[in-house]
């Protein structure tokens, strides 16, 4: 009886002990990455670039909203110069040669090269920042991914309605279209939008993030829409003026958790999960296109209810349907936690919202490791189970993860960073194993950075910055050293 206790109680501690440690538990012994299966870093301008009114730049929201609202920053900070990557590429650079990255997912800011959002103005100085970039990574064998938006809506588009006027369709994909035209001989990766269902329902929903729209259930809904159809534009005109000489591909970026249940059943897996990724890659992804059924039906009743004449989420039209289905030659993953879901009844919320809509609760398992973000909780079965879902919805299409990281108070003996890093290389790895067709994986963030709302204070990089000295030196952590050791033999080690 005594041995039955002690050999409880170690198994409690064992598991403990893992998810303290972050780690997911091993299956079989392979730890070898596909040969063509490509490493990476990522960034967006407005959180590293700087240079915020240098050389013609425009506007963004996020220049504008961090200037006359410093009080909501957690540091006051702001992005006026972040790491200065505008002066200082050649020190991103030379860390990413050290890392032995294969490519780098950076990002356009819009207003940097189109001030006007539009094309009455060209900005050549936002021209030859990117072309050095772009130039410098190729003779450095190191591929360039770009996202053409990332969070920098300029403000010229802000003024009448950003993602709830559509004719941000428009907007876009001229400004897609003057991309591909300027870089699409040498860019070969396109991802068109970051995270939309964010800086949707952030930005128009919550008022949390610019442009401070509290409209929940019906502005960021829209701006989901026109986000959708914009991509689509965007990626149609490419297959249908470019791509035959250009040759590239092109995908969109989705931001999602992966759901568990305690109470519930699979059918309240399978309505997170269509709540989340599935609003924005259904439409896209799957055989039939236009939103989840669930999601349509249950905003058309709530709709209705609330004495609507119409649907606060209408199905695509035939049209729209046909466009979007099909438009994505990958989809790109954003990974960093997951959650318990559990049907709320009655649900919780504001009305509308969309969380009353889904009439979800989330909550975490006290076992997870928590990092320096409050929602982020180490879950790497979640990124092996999601990639998983992914293959058996969408006829396992092609998936970059886009991001996946661990913040932190910025210690250059990032072992805590190393063990999430390790953690989800495996998960990916056993998805790889078991069919998922992953062929990139791209680490948040090359260097520490500025995390919106957040500033400075949760740090994500590889590369420690020194925000206080002159020369904003980038000084490899652990996790540096780790990752390049995991790139150069394709194998992710134990730490
Ligand atoms: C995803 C976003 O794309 C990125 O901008 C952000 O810094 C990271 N999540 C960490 O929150």
């Amino acid at each position: 009886m005594k041995a039955l206790i002690v050999l409880v109680l170690c198994l409690q501690l064992h598991r403990i002990s893992a998810a303290e440690r972050c780690q997911l538990h091993h299956k079989g012994e392979n730890r070898q990455f596909p040969e063509d299966f490509a490493f990476g870093v990522s960034t967006a301008a407005y959180q590293i670039e700087g240079g915020w009114n240098v050389d013609g730049k425009g506007l963004s929201i996020w220049d504008t909203y961090t200037h006359a609202h410093p009080e909501r920053i957690l540091d006051r900070t702001n992005g006026d110069e972040a790491a200065e990557s505008y002066h200082r590429f050649e020190q991103d650079l030379a860390a990413l040669k050290a890392l032995k990255v294969k490519f780098y997912r950076f990002s356009f800011s819009w207003p940097r090269l189109l001030p006007n959002a539009d094309t009455t103005v060209i900005n050549q100085k936002g021209i030859d920042y990117y072309n050095n970039i772009i130039d410098k990574l190729l003779a450095n064998d190191i591929e360039p991914m770009v996202t053409m938006f990332h969070c920098d809506l300029p403000e010229a588009l802000n003024k009448f309605g950003g993602f709830t006027n559509d004719i941000i369709i428009k907007y876009f994909r001229f400004y897609a279209d003057f991309l591909y035209k300027t870089f699409g001989d040498r860019v070969k990766k396109w991802i068109t939008f970051n995270e939309p269902f964010d800086y949707c329902v952030l930005g128009y929903g919550r008022a949390y993030f610019p442009p401070l729209v509290h409209s929940p259930g019906v502005a960021d809904y829209l701006c989901m829409d026109n986000t959708l159809r914009a991509h689509a534009a965007a990626y149609r005109s490419y297959k249908a003026k470019y791509f035959k000489r250009q040759g590239g591909k092109i995908g969109i970026t989705i931001s999602s958790r992966f759901y568990y249940t305690q109470r519930g059943d699979k059918h309240t897996i399978e309505r997170a999960m269509q709540y989340s990724l599935g609003w924005l890659a259904n439409p896209i992804y799957s055989k039939s296109g236009n939103y989840p059924q669930l999601v349509l039906d249950d905003i058309g009743n709530n709709s209705l209810r609330e004495g609507l004449a119409w649907s606060r989420l209408p199905p695509f039209s035939e049209f729209w349907t046909k466009i979007i289905r099909g438009s994505g030659d990958f989809l790109g993953l954003n990974y960093y936690t997951s959650r318990y879901a559990e049907l709320s009844q009655p649900p919780i919320g504001e009305v509308p919202s969309w969380e009353f809509d889904s009439q979800l609760e989330y909550t975490v398992d006290e076992k997870w490791k928590q990092g320096n973000s409050n929602w982020l909780y180490c879950v790497p079965q979640g990124l092996e189970d999601i990639l998983k879902w992914i293959r058996d919805r969408y006829d396992n299409v092609e998936v970059f993860v886009t991001e996946n990281g661990w913040s932190d108070y910025g210690a250059l003996e990032d072992t805590d960073r190393i063990d999430f890093l390790q953690a989800h290389l495996q998960a990916v790895l056993n998805a790889i194993n078991d069919g998922c067709n992953v062929t990139h994986y791209s680490h948040w963030s090359l260097i520490d950075n500025f995390e919106w709302n957040m500033g400075y204070t949760q740090k994500y990089g590889l590369y420690y910055l020194n925000l206080t000295s002159p020369h904003k030196e980038r000084i490899a952590k652990m996790s540096a050293h780790y990752y390049r050791t995991v790139i150069e033999s394709k194998k992710y080690y134990r730490y």
